[in-house]
This record gives C-alpha cells, sequence and structure tokens, in this order.
C-alpha cells in the first residue's frame, strides 16, 4: 500500500487505521502524523464509512511523539515546521473516532487518544503524560484535553509526576469510556463502531459538532448552537425515516441524506 507506519483497511462501514512501527512503541513521528491524517481525511470524505478506529499493537497504543526525532531540535525548528501541527487535522474529522487502546498510551500517544471522541481500553492500558520526565510539557493538546476529560487536580498528578494511570484509574476518572479484556478489545472496538456506523452520517457530523462545541463554548452558546443544529436535522430524510421507522415499529434505513 502507499502507507509504511500504518495498516489501513474497512470493515463494513468502519474505517480502521493501525499504528504499526512496532520497534518503536508506535512514536508518532512527522510520517505517521501525516499518513494518519490522509488515512483519516479519505475515511472522512468516503459517505459508506460512519466511524473510524484508531489502534494500535497489543503492547502499545502509542508511547508518544517521537523522542529520537525530536531530541536535536530548537525551539525555532519547532516553530517553523509546526511539528505537531497536522495532528489538528485529525483532531477535525467530522466522522466519529474511536481510540481502541492496548498498552501505552503515553505522551502524544495519550493526547491522539483524547482526539478521539470515544476512548476504549484493554485491561492493560496505561495512560500518562510524561513530558516532565524529558524536560518538556505535553505539546498536542494534553494540557488542556486532559483537564477537560479528567479534571484539574487529577491532570496535575498526572502531568507534574509524569507517572502512568492504569485502564481502572482512567475509567473512574472519565477518561475511558468502557474496559474490556485485552483480547476482546479490536472485537469491542468494532461492535461499537458498528453501532455509530449504523446511524444517520448527518447526525453524526451533528452530534460530534455540538460535543466539541461543549468543550470550547460558554453554556448559552453551547445551547444556542444545539437548538440550531437540532432543527437542521428536522431538514434531512432520514429524520423523516427515523421517526416513521419508530412509529411503524421496524429499524430505520438511514441515507445519509
Ligand atoms: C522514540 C521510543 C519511544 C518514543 C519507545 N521508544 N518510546 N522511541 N520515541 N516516545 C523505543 C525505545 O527507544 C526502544 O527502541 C523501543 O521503542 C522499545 O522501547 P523500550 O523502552 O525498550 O521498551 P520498555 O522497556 O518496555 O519500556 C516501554 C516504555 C518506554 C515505558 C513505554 O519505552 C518509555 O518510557 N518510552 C517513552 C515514553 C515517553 O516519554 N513518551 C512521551 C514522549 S514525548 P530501541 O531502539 O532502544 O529498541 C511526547 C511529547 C508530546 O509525546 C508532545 C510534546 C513535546
Amino acid at each position: 500500500t502507499e502507507f509504511e507506519t500504518i495498516l489501513v483497511d474497512t470493515r463494513g462501514k468502519v474505517g480502521w487505521i493501525t499504528l504499526n512501527r512496532p520497534d518503536a512503541l508506535n512514536a508518532l513521528n512527522t510520517q505517521v502524523m501525516h499518513e494518519v491524517v490522509v488515512a483519516a481525511s479519505a475515511f472522512d470524505a468516503d459517505d459508506g464509512i460512519g466511524a473510524i478506529v484508531v489502534t494500535g499493537s497489543e503492547r502499545a497504543f502509542a508511547a508518544g511523539a517521537d523522542i529520537k526525532e525530536m531530541e536535536d531540535k530548537s525551539g525555532l525548528d519547532m516553530v517553523m515546521s509546526d511539528h505537531f501541527g497536522g495532528w489538528a487535522q485529525f483532531a477535525a474529522v467530522r466522522t466519529p473516532v474511536i481510540a481502541a487502546v492496548s498498552g501505552y498510551a503515553l505522551g502524544g500517544g495519550c493526547e491522539l487518544a483524547m482526539m478521539c471522541d470515544i476512548i476504549l481500553a484493554a485491561d492493560t492500558a496505561k495512560f500518562g503524560q510524561p513530558e516532565i520526565t524529558l524536560g518538556v510539557i505535553p505539546g498536542m493538546g494534553g494540557s488542556q484535553r486532559l483537564v477537560r476529560a479528567v479534571g484539574a487536580y487529577k491532570a496535575a498528578d498526572l502531568i507534574l509526576t509524569g507517572r502512568m494511570m492504569d485502564a481502572a484509574e482512567a475509567e473512574r476518572s472519565g477518561l475511558v469510556s468502557r474496559v474490556v479484556p485485552a483480547a476482546e478489545l479490536l472485537d469491542e472496538a468494532q461492535k461499537l463502531a458498528d453501532g455509530i456506523a449504523a446511524k444517520s452520517l448527518p447526525s453524526l457530523f451533528a452530534a460530534k459538532a455540538v460535543l466539541d462545541a461543549a468543550l470550547e463554548s460558554s453554556l448559552s452558546e453551547g445551547l444556542r448552537l444545539e437548538r440550531h443544529v437540532f432543527a437542521s436535522l428536522f431538514d434531512t430524510a432520514d429524520q423523516k425515516e427515523g421517526m416513521a421507522a419508530f412509529r411503524e415499529k421496524r429499524p430505520p434505513g438511514f441515507e445519509n441524506r
């Protein structure tokens, strides 16, 4: 295929992106970033895809940004190359994205998981922001998204110490929505994604957009947006179909229109 650091395939209406740098525990270098962005954008543009799963290996979702690639850079290099800039494009994907995390999700790996909409974890998962142990801080959104996910005090505990938290603590903290046995992670991710992908794509795009807005807006702004987006869905054929199917006691046949 055209990709060297990821595997890409389609299972039903679900697009799968598997990080594949086993020798580096899926460390996220520039090539991985570009390939993930290209693959995710292609899935996003495909109306036949209703959900995306991002996963890694059993041992590591991703052990962070690639330390060896960054080590010798200057601050100016980081600014001029916009070193992590591509990830904003990944975060802007409109299709729902599930992170299926087994093993290490550290630094940029944890931050990549947090760019996804739902984090499903194997019981072997370990999350952390260890950048402080390297003399830096999170740089792909960790300081902002982790605070929103787990609250200011748990986020400070993780970011200031660099410690790892296991799957149970991550679930308790609200970072992870479900923990499953490691052997079942991929099947569970597919099931979760199938359930999402069966919905009407316009309503999924709308739901993701208002959920994202909830993290950045005031309550009144967010409620206003929700009201407008909710109303706009009444101009879709799928809203008529969904409600008719309910009345007629049959499953809906959505057509993404
Ligand atoms: C580059 C990495 C890497 C990384 C692991 N490797 N993590 N290479 N960048 N982030 C490489 C190792 O160098 C090693 O290569 C191989 O993967 C296997 O890793 P080991 O350390 O031998 O495995 P193990 O002893 O099992 O330890 C696993 C680990 C450890 C605890 C996850 O690898 C680790 O601490 N990794 C770094 C975690 C980290 O600090 N992440 C944050 C990165 S900074 P060789 O060639 O030696 O076999 C970051 C910043 C985000 O993400 C943006 C702001 C700057």
